[in-house]
């Protein structure tokens, strides 16, 4: 029988628990034991497990954050923090890890996996900055930013406004550059392509001069700040502009469709891996179309947006 742990880790992701609840379903039906980790990878230092039931998992696919928890460990960047979680994994005779997170996690979970302990990553982050997969909770961040860009174009067209709508991403503009599509921006500022401010003041200018009732500027977290890149605007315009970071927003909130299916292939996916003898991969795909690839590859590739998506962006919003 052979015995294995999941875990949550990093920022949250709406569809995690989904996740975890497909992970200890297909885990139970396959005839082995299931141990939910507290907390993430410092629940493991600490030994905060629990035996997870069918049941354990029942009325969850439908809800946001997770419900073992997340961190991130300092401990765990640690050798000896590591060692001591695959201590622990051991004591109890677990020989496998299912690690639920993004870049920083799957990174964690390859480190532990050079101590013996058998790890299947499953990507889940806001950020869909994984490469080789789409990420469990993008699509459900996607769908928040674009009912706050509803929201807020109707009060933009109302009072002729300009909108500066700031997006989280840390050091990815997938987010930005998705809503900045589905929610007709006028401009998209991402990491990944040098922002020319001359070029969307431009915009915005030409836009008022055609008579068109508001400007949304959509701006990815760390690559201008929100409330200069308003003032800048508002100085070269003479247009009342108006500032709105979405901030956690993003994070929370009833997982999609389109997340829930993701993670319960995925999860589904993990344990049919480990049932085969599959060693340190990442669950990866899209819908349900799902395929492996090593950690390693994963932790030691980069991502990069659809450069295509960003000329879609800028040619409807003209
Ligand atoms: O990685 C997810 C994310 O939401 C990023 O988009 C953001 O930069 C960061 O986490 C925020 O972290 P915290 O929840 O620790 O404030």
């Amino acid at each position: 029988l052979d015995s294995l742990a999941v875990l949550t880790s990093g920022g949250d992701a709406s569809g995690m628990n989904a996740a975890i609840r497909a992970v200890v379903r297909s885990a139970i039906y396959s005839g082995m034991e299931v141990y939910g980790v507290h907390q993430g990878f410092e629940g493991l230092i600490n030994g905060e497990l629990e035996q997870m039931s069918a049941g354990s998992v029942a009325d969850i696919i439908h809800r946001g954050g997770t419900i073992l928890q997340t961190s991130r460990s300092e401990n765990f960047r640690t050798e000896d923090g590591r060692e001591q979680a695959a201590c622990l994994l051991k004591e109890w005779d677990i020989g496998h890890l299912v690690v639920i997170g993004g870049n920083g996690s799957l990174r964690g979970g390859y480190e532990i996996s050079k101590l013996g302990i058998n790890v299947i990553g499953i990507p889940a982050t806001i950020d869909n900055d994984v490469p080789y997969t789409a990420s469990i909770g993008f699509d459900t961040a996607v769908n928040t930013v674009l009912e706050a860009i509803n929201r807020l174009r109707d009060t933009a067209s109302s009072h002729g406004r300009i909108f500066v709508i700031e997006v989280m991403g840390r050091d990815c503009g997938e987010i930005a550059l998705a809503a900045g599509v589905a929610g007709g921006a006028e401009s998209v500022l991402i990491p990944e392509i040098e922002t020319d401010l001359g070029q969307v003041l431009e915009k915005i200018k030409q836009g008022i001069e055609r008579g068109k009732a508001h400007s949304i500027i959509i701006v990815a977290e760390g690559v201008y700040p929100a409330m200069e890149l308003r003032d800048k605007i508002q100085e070269e315009t003479g247009h009342e502009t108006r500032v709105s970071i979405l901030g956690h927003t993003q994070r929370g909130g009833t997982p999609t469709a389109v997340d829930r299916i993701l993670a319960s292939c995925m999860g589904k996916h993990a344990i049919d891996l480990i049932a085969e003898g599959q060693r340190n991969v990442m669950v990866a795909g899209e819908g349900n179309r799902i395929f492996t690839i090593p950690l390693e590859e994963v932790i030691n590739g980069i991502r990069q947006p659809e450069m295509e998506m960003f000329e879609i962006a800028r040619i409807l919003s003209i």
